[in-house]
């Protein structure tokens, strides 16, 4: 299967939002990737549901919704609902019972997703690999755009193919923080389904053309 970008909207212009949601509409991405941090989780703050609202108004592909929240559990219809999410992720650091939050997720017909920060192994998901769509390997600690890709996703993403091979799964490894022009190839041939880029994308002079050769 052809790999997707998701094109993660914090390194948008977000006085311009409508211009840069209509620009990703237009490109070869495949999702819109929308970080939600709470300050908590992790040392900073992003957008919440009256920008998420906003977005999935003109966004016209899905909406991977990654949640950077302690006990996302409290919010997870409004995710679903309001935001409209069609993948809604979860950190595994930050779900006590984390089989129940997938759960919760699945209710809502949505597909559910679970991130691990750098340091978390996947051997961890041996047991909750066949309850989720996806699994977001976060390559930088979570909290911020423009970040420098960790060398040893890599070894993270080979692994978890086998697991995922091994087991006939169909989940999706989705990879995000520093992936650019440099390193998503490496990326694909490692075993990574979704790239996420930010700062790849959005600091260079054509956009859309940088969307158009990192999903090339
Ligand atoms: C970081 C976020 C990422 C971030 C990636 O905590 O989860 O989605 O926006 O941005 P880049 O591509 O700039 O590293
Ligand atoms: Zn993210």
């Amino acid at each position: 299967m052809k790999h997707r970008i998701s094109v993660s909207m914090l390194s948008a212009d977000f006085a311009n939002l409508q211009r840069d949601i209509e620009m990703v509409n237009q490109s070869d991405a495949a999702w819109f990737h929308l970080d939600i941090m709470d300050g908590n989780f992790v040392p900073n703050l992003s957008i919440g549901f009256p920008v998420l609202k906003a977005i999935a108004k003109y966004a016209a592909k899905p909406l991977d919704i990654h949640l950077m929240i302690n006990n996302p559990d409290f919010y997870i219809e409004r995710f679903c609902t309001e935001a409209k999410a069609s993948y809604l992720t979860v950190h595994y650091e930050a779900c006590s019972h984390l089989h129940r939050t997938l759960q919760s997720i699945k209710k809502m017909n949505v597909k559910t997703g679970v991130s691990l920060n750098p340091h978390t192994s996947v051997d961890l998901l041996e047991d909750i690999l066949p309850e989720t769509d996806l699994v977001l390997l976060m390559s930088v600690n979570p909290g911020f755009g423009g970040q420098k890709y960790i060398e040893n996703t890599y070894h993270k993403v080979r692994k978890l193919k086998a697991m995922i091979n091994e087991k006939r799964l169909n989940t999706l490894i989705e990879v995000d923080g520093g992936v650019d022009l440099s390193n998503y190839k490496q990326l694909i041939e490692a075993g990574a389904d979704v790239l996420v880029c930010g700062n790849a994308i959005f600091s260079t002079e054509n956009p859309l053309q940088t969307i158009e050769q990192l999903a090339r």
